[in-house]
């Protein structure tokens, strides 16, 4: 499998939509940046931050997660990953995106909403489960009172001297409570790769649980690989996550485009976009730029789904005010397809022989020109089919668009002073 993702952006262009679109050569014009950009992310391929893009290189470590999940496999029937935030939704993306049907992995960690919790107490069998407690601080109170709630739950059933082998940690290992808890209770212990928890999906942070779901870790690193060699080239025509962040760039700065709508047409990507809101959100909601200059910048990235949102967000992106700009992802291969038959006198006899997945892409063809049609700029990702090789590709090509961008920007896309400043408070008001 060798195919790109295909990113058609003519939707974006000033021939299509004049007032909010570009010219060729503006975009030319930023391309010129791509090389410098390059060369200061390779000069800084060694920093924490960056460590995002070797993942897609670690073949070994994907095999060996392979390895002691097979082993888990054996005694444990059920997985739930208690995360929150960069520390969960890549997870989430990837086994709902893959595996969008199965019974066999839970999220726990993103809330303490007691309802919620009770309704996954009583799904699942804790004899039979094995939690999976990932924070790269250790130190996050939503992740460590969940925590703490199911390793009650499983005392209760296994008693305290059988209840670590329930538990495996991933944090940092330096510091943190998680940390000195897993050190104390002798849980098993896997280091947070360096970087940060939004650039971690393809650490065994997301790993784990896909390679629980029986996925294939291989194909997932290898779509990424590609992305993140096209990245490598500084001719920003092949180079399809600058492209991405270029037309965002200047939408932003031309047509004050503040909103970005991630709307994919396949239901299998529904978590996804609430990845990807996360690593926009985070990565270019900043105060200060790169020189500490007050800028208070950002785009604001909206998770939308197609076609539900046709009938209730599309009167709003259509007339509404200009200030956004959208991004489709539409999928040309679903791995089941269902014909309609003829249905004689209905009135519908048009939709005969059509198929549901053709219907599907004809609806997004139609909203991506209705849009157009009242100067709205989109752009579309085309995705051959929603497979680990291909989504392999859209992790990588958010997170380098996102580098991008924010170098474009001129802000620090790796920090979150915003997150860490609750959290402090929160603590705080609990003590
Ligand atoms: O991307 C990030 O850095 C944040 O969203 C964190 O992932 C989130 O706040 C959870 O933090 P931690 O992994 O330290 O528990």
């Amino acid at each position: 499998m060798s195919q790109l993702l295909k990113y058609d952006y003519k939707y974006m262009t000033a021939a299509k939509v004049a007032g909010f679109g570009f010219k060729q050569a503006e975009l030319a014009g930023l391309g010129k940046k791509l090389r410098q950009i390059n060369a200061k992310l390779a000069k800084n391929a060694n920093s924490p931050d960056l460590s995002f893009r070797k993942l897609p290189y670690d073949l070994a470590g994907a095999d060996l997660i392979q390895k002691m999940v097979k082993s888990l496999r054996a005694r444990f029937d059920t997985l739930v990953v208690v995360g929150i935030g960069g520390s969960d939704l890549g997870a989430k993306a990837l086994v709902r995106a893959l595996a969008l049907n199965q019974q066999k992995v839970y999220f726990s960690g993103d809330t303490t909403d007691p309802e919620a919790l009770k309704i996954l107490l009583n799904k699942i069998n804790p004899k039979k489960t094995l939690f999976y407690v990932v924070s790269r601080s250790g130190d996050t109170l939503e992740t460590l009172a969940s925590f703490i709630f199911w390793r009650e739950q499983v005392i209760k059933k296994v008693g305290y001297k059988n209840h670590g082998r329930h538990f495996i940690i991933t944090t940092n290992t330096q510091k943190g409570k998680l940390l000195a808890i897993a050190q104390k209770e002798g849980y098993a212990l896997l280091s947070h790769y360096p970087g940060g928890g939004r650039f971690s999906v393809l650490s065994v942070n997301g790993l784990l649980p896909a390679a629980w779901l029986g996925l294939d870790l291989k194909q997932l690193l290898k779509g990424s690989q590609a992305m993140d060699k096209l990245a490598q080239s500084n001719n920003w025509q092949q180079n399809l996550p600058f492209i991405y962040a270029a037309c965002h760039y200047l939408g932003y700065k031309k047509g004050k485009q503040k909103i970005a709508v991630l709307m994919p047409y396949a239901e299998s990507l529904n978590s996804f976009s609430f990845w990807y809101r996360q690593l926009l959100a985070e990565s270019l909601g900043k105060k200060y730029d790169l020189k500490g200059k007050l800028v208070n910048i950002g785009l604001t990235p909206i998770a939308s789904s197609g076609p539900k949102d046709q009938h209730s967000q599309l009167q709003l992106y259509n007339e509404g005010a200009n200030d956004k700009i959208f991004t489709f992802i539409r999928i040309e291969k679903f791995k089941t397809n269902y014909k309609l038959p003829l249905y004689k006198n209905s009135g519908l006899e048009f939709l005969a022989g059509k198929s549901l997945a053709q219907i599907l892409n004809i609806e997004q063809q139609a909203v991506a020109n209705s849009l157009v049609k009242n100067q709205r700029a989109s752009g579309t990702l085309v995705v051959p089919e929603v497979n680990e090789f291909y989504l392999g590709q859209l992790f990588q090509f958010f997170e380098l668009a996102t580098v991008y961008l924010g170098e474009l920007l001129g802000i620090d896309v790796f920090n979150q002073p915003g997150v860490e400043d609750s959290k402090k408070q929160m603590m705080r008001m609990l003590k």
